[in-house]
């Protein structure tokens, strides 16, 4: 399919950005919104506030846009070390109740205040696309390694969230679409603490990432509602 508007939540990050400049590319009309507020100056692209910490934010976004509404919405904010420097957990004896309820309030419950605020918008009887940027450590059955207890449980919930969404949303809006996404390692400020130990050429650009996602989610059709894919359009499995 093709869309007309997208608002890209997050696009202070390496894949919001990436996202952002490839659909502007396109000539589709972007909302760019990140806690700033601040995005790219570019024609076509209008930056907006939100944040998670006020759902207020989210909600007079979505009230901006209720006349003339975006057809594409990706949630492509997240985060793995925390901002004071708190990084994934390694171990049981390294969770920390707040540490691991902030993860949850960006990873999980973030994506789903948009959703809230953001599905309603979507026309009925029209194409339309939520995204939500997950990640294949959230699979619970191919989790082989353990660790990163929080960003983990956090991308499983968030799979299990834009499952329920997908269906909800169903029942409304029969060509609309509600998926997960696996961007693959990227090169961004979340997964650089962590790039020292990959294989060669496993890690893509956010740009390449960006584009590839955009792929997937254009070939998809509402029966594929609800699911995870990634970067090549493979699905994860739950
Ligand atoms: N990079 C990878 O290899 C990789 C792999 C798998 C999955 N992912 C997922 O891809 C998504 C994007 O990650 P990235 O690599 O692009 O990371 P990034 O460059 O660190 O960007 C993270 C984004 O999340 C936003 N954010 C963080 N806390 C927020 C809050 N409380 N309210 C609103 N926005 C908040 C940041 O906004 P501010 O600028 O305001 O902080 C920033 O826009 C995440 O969901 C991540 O889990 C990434």
């Amino acid at each position: 399919m093709t869309w007309h508007k997208a608002a890209i939540f997050g696009s202070s990050g390496g894949i919001g950005a990436a996202l952002v400049a490839d659909l502007a590319d396109r000539g589709v009309k972007v909302f760019a919104g990140s806690r700033a507020g601040e995005g790219p100056d570019r024609p076509g692209v209008t930056p907006f506030r939100f944040d998670f910490d006020d759902e207020r934010t989210i909600a007079t976004a979505a009230e901006n846009w209720r006349d003339d509404p975006p057809d594409l919405v990706i949630v492509a904010s997240g985060v793995l070390t925390l901002a004071d420097g708190t990084g994934p957990e390694r171990s049981l004896k390294s969770i920390d109740a707040e540490a691991m309820a902030r993860v949850l309030h960006v990873n999980t419950i973030g994506p789903a205040l948009v959703a809230k605020h953001a599905l309603p918008l979507f026309a009925r009887n029209a194409p339309a696309t939520f995204a939500a940027i997950s990640a294949r450590v959230g699979s619970i059955s191919d989790n082989r390694i353990g660790g990163w207890h929080s960003y983990r449980a956090s991308k499983a919930a968030l799979n299990m969230l834009l499952r329920n969404f997908a269906i909800e949303l169903g029942r409304t809006h029969k060509q609309a679409i509600v998926a997960g996404l696996h961007p693959g390692t990227v090169d961004t400020p979340l997964s650089a603490p962590f790039q020292s130990n990959l294989p060669e050429g496993q890690l893509t650009s956010p740009e390449e990432s960006a584009a590839s996602m955009l792929r997937v989610l254009e070939g998809l059709s509402p029966e594929g509602s609800g699911q995870v894919f990634d970067y090549k359009g493979e699905r994860v499995p739950e």
